[in-house]
């Protein structure tokens, strides 16, 4: 499958065109790895269907459906512009896109969130989001750890917290969707929604 398709479902989610356009450039660039690999190494910290192959390609989905679900409910979703929807979308697709470096390391790099800032800002030629967008992306992007922010042998400081809603709210739907008792029946890659 072409890079780009694993994500068809999810880019429906995304209200404006551009950043349609953009997430799917973001992806095509993603390393080859990324779309195989099991989310975690150990299996200790995700769900079971995320420790098989494309593992971490289901993590995301179940991250980007936790996100729209809630998004769509107003109750919660009011909080929110749709550019923001658009953005946490975006941010939610990308976010482990890098999680065993690039190119490919053996461990999950821990400040896998600061590499795909990174990432970002080097295609940010090729993007139609304007600076602040980008800005806001990456910031969502690298605050998504919330308090596991701390490199283990250094105990230093490394990630950014989450510092306003839009953060807290990506890092709790990521933080949901490695929960081990949130099971999500899957066929194939796709999730199973009735
Ligand atoms: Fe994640």
């Amino acid at each position: 499958m072409n890079k780009v398709e694993y994500f068809t479902k999810e880019y429906t989610y995304i209200q404006d065109e551009n950043k349609i356009k953009d997430i799917k450039y973001l992806v095509s660039k993603l390393p080859d790895y990324f779309f195989e690999v099991p989310a975690s190494s150990t299996g200790k910290y995700h769900p079971h269907y995320a420790s098989t192959k494309n593992g971490l390609v289901k993590h995301t989905k179940v991250a980007v459906l936790i996100a729209h679900e809630l998004l769509k409910d107003e109750s919660i979703g009011f909080k929110f512009s749709q550019e923001e929807k658009d953005l946490i979308i975006m941010a939610l697709i990308i976010h482990d896109g890098l999680k065993l470096g690039n190119p490919k390391e053996k461990y999950t790099r821990f400040d896998h969130p600061l590499l795909i800032s990174k990432f970002i800002m080097e295609q940010k030629d090729k993007l139609s989001l304007d600076a602040t967008n980008i800005r806001k992306l990456c910031s969502i992007i690298e605050s998504h750890m919330g308090p596991w922010n701390k490199d283990h042998y250094t105990h230093e400081e490394v990630l950014p917290k989450p510092k306003n809603e839009i953060e807290r709210f990506v890092h709790m739907c990521d933080y949901l969707s490695s929960k081990k008792f949130l099971e999500v029946p899957f066929d194939g890659i796709n999730i199973i929604q009735s």
